[in-house]
């Protein structure tokens, strides 16, 4: 069995750094043509590079996704040049490690704004094109955090489990029009946002190594890991999987602490 996704087209959010980047290159890797939307140009370019430097097809598209502007542009561009879209991946996102006190209305807003509105707002623009796809599957990235969370990350957990509620309303709304929904949620996985939370611990490299060690895998994930799950998700070969939430965190989601 081989992934075959040539001819279909795939927009991934946020793939100009970490998960997306990760994300967009397996799609491409597959035959897909990834459109590449980031809010940082630069990052943006440097992903389809990586793309072209593998033979694969690519297209940057700067926008930010929380400003609905943006997000009608992008698809207005997108429409102009394609008659479908088979693949949308909601994956940009950020977090925030801030107490209930300290985490202000501003800072909860745009939590909100980018995690789960982006997504919304992506989604409903994005759908005429994704039905006129005929067998278009959408993936949306949550996180381990809307289910299994730690202290001081409020905003961020209630935004990811908002995110996977997402999956399963969607999945039933959209499974009629030939729509697949699922959600994956990460674990850790090594990307410029969790190499910022390790830089400011005060022991970079113990941190690293006990967090492995949270893993029956004994390591955190990959952007490539990240990857191949969603290319699978996309493929035909998951033609009868939709509203499933997939962890994917090495195992870290089965422990009990003791
Ligand atoms: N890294 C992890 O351990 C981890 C674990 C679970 C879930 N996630 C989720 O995976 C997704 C990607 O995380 P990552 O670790 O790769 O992050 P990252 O910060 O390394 O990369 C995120 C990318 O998204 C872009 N982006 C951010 N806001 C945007 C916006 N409004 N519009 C367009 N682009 C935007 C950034 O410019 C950046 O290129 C996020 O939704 C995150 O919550 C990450």
């Amino acid at each position: 069995m081989q992934i075959q996704l040539a001819n279909k087209i795939a927009l991934v959010t946020g793939a100009g750094a970490g998960i997306g980047r990760g994300i967009a290159l397996a799609l491409a890797e597959a035959g897909a043509t990834v459109l590449v939307n980031d809010q940082n140009a630069e990052s943006a370019y440097e992903t389809v590079a990586q793309i072209a430097g593998q033979n694969g097809q690519a297209q940057a598209i700067v926008a930010d996704i929380s400003d609905e502007r943006a997000v009608k542009q992008l698809f207005e561009h997108i429409a102009g040049t394609y008659d479908g879209l088979h693949v949308l991946v909601n994956n940009a996102g950020f977090n925030l490690f801030k107490g209930i006190v300290d985490t202000t209305p501003d800072d909860w807003d745009r939590i909100f704004a980018v995690d789960l509105r982006g997504l919304y707002l992506v989604t409903r623009h994005a759908l005429r094109l994704l039905q006129a796809a005929g067998d278009a599957s959408i993936v949306n990235i949550a996180s381990v955090h809307a289910q299994l969370t730690v202290a001081n990350i409020t905003a961020y957990a209630a935004a990811k489990g908002g995110v996977v509620a997402i999956g399963r309303s969607l999945a039933q709304e959209l499974g009629p029009f030939g729509i697949r929904v699922n959600t994956i949620s990460p674990g850790f996985v090594m990307t410029p946002l969790l190499e910022r939370w390790l830089d400011a611990e005060p022991d970079r490299a113990a941190t690293l190594a006990r967090v492995n060690s949270y893993h029956p895998l004994g390591r955190i994930g990959t952007p490539g890991d990240i990857g191949a799950l969603v290319t699978f998700l996309a493929s035909p070969y998951a033609s009868f999987i939709t509203g499933a939430n997939v962890p994917i965190d090495g195992g870290l989601s089965t422990r009990l602490m003791h």
